[in-house]
């Protein structure tokens, strides 16, 4: 089977891992120092927290931007529901943006039609590895005095206009979970060029420790351990490898794939780092998605659907009463999209055959 997701791991994270191993030092340490300095350096950011997952990232850093019941945060309504559930995390409540129909990524537009007296910030998803309109973004956040909050949890090493995500906004928070373009397992980084917020964060994380048992705010233990760090910096040494990997692989399923599928598009000024290559399979398409899904996994190829529901139709908001219907693009792709395998350790072998198979359907 040809798996959707598959991280690329080499003697060079089994060396680090040993040594963090006959070091004895297993908690956080030194290499998640190492890990955090060498994350800043690679997205230009004076400072990177890490933390325990992609998830606790959005958390820790919306409790640093001080979010608070009676706030307002505006997320797209098509991500991962960890983008929308930061904000219920701090009692505060999410309001869905809709996406573009094209690229995925969040729609200025709409999020100008959701701002309130209460919004406070606006979470953007450089969702499948494709970085959403900073500079629309920015300039709304400017103009309503909202912070940018960067969920780049899939697109370590994404570029906008030749400047690396995560580096735009106050925050900028990162995911390490098994799939994405670089792992730690699990694991998460927040990104600020803020000394107060990168201060805050690296409370929050610790139990609000200050000084040895010195405890000045309420925190969590949301560390990383050095052997996540010790994952992390050899993965992190191989992430421009990896992703132009994923870029090659993306153009050549571009080229190949002819059947009636609505390809992944990509905006002229930014760097997609394809964490997925997700299609369109409309009415145009001889199968509808669950007979290809099957068709494929019956031919040996995994694929999987980011996701199957917009975040308003998840029925933990529906508990929340939030409007059915209320973002019609993010609605319909949900109904339409699936993602198929780019991950960088596909052959070339493998990705004729995927070409192969699905031409078929044609
Ligand atoms: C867009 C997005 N945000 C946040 C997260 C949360 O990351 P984690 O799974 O590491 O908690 C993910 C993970 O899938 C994600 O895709």
């Amino acid at each position: 089977m040809i798996p959707v997701s598959k991280p690329l791991l080499d003697e060079t994270e089994i060396e680090n891992v040993i040594e963090v191993l006959k070091s004895g030092m297993l908690a956080s340490g030194e290499w998640v120092n190492n890990f955090e300095n060498a994350f800043a350096d690679y997205t230009g950011t004076k400072y990177a927290v890490t933390t325990a997952s992609g998830t606790t990232a959005l958390d820790i850093a919306l409790k640093a931007l001080d979010i608070k019941s009676g706030d307002e945060v505006i997320v797209p309504d098509f991500t991962f529901i960890s983008t929308a559930n930061a904000v219920l995390f701090q009692n505060a409540r999410p309001v869905f943006a809709d996406v573009d129909e094209e690229t995925f990524i969040i729609d200025p537009g709409d999020v100008i039609e959701k701002i309130s007296s209460r919004t406070k910030a606006i979470i953007g998803v450089h969702l499948f590895g494709h970085p959403f309109d900073v500079k629309a973004i920015q300039e709304i956040c400017e103009d309503y005095n909202l912070f940018l909050v960067e969920d780049c949890a899939q697109a370590h090493g994404a570029e906008y206009k030749g400047q690396k995500v995560g580096s735009f906004g106050t925050v900028g928070c990162f995911s390490f979970y098994a799939t994405k373009n670089i792992t730690t397992g699990e694991g998460g980084m927040v990104t600020t060029n803020d000394k107060e917020v990168e201060e805050k964060l690296s409370l929050i994380i610790n139990h609000g420790q200050s000084q040895k048992y010195l405890h000045t705010s309420l925190g969590y233990n949301y560390r990383m351990t050095n052997i996540q760090a010790a994952i992390g910096i050899a993965q992190l040494s191989k992430l421009e490898y990896f992703n132009e990997r994923r870029i090659n692989n993306a153009e050549y399923l571009n080229k190949g794939l002819n059947a009636s599928l609505k390809m992944p598009y990509k905006e002229k000024d930014v760097k997609h780092v394809y964490h997925q290559y997700v299609v369109k399979i409309d009415e145009d398409f001889p199968m509808n998605r669950d007979e290809f899904m099957g068709y494929l996994s019956d031919n040996g190829i995994g694929s999987a659907v980011h996701y199957s529901l917009p975040v308003h139709r998840q029925p933990l908001y529906q508990e929340l009463d939030y409007e059915v219907g209320q973002c019609p693009n993010a609605t319909r792709l949900s109904e339409i999209v699936l993602s198929l395998p780019v991950h960088p350790a596909l052959t070339e072998d493998d990705l004729r055959y995927i070409c192969e198979v699905t031409n078929k359907v044609s």
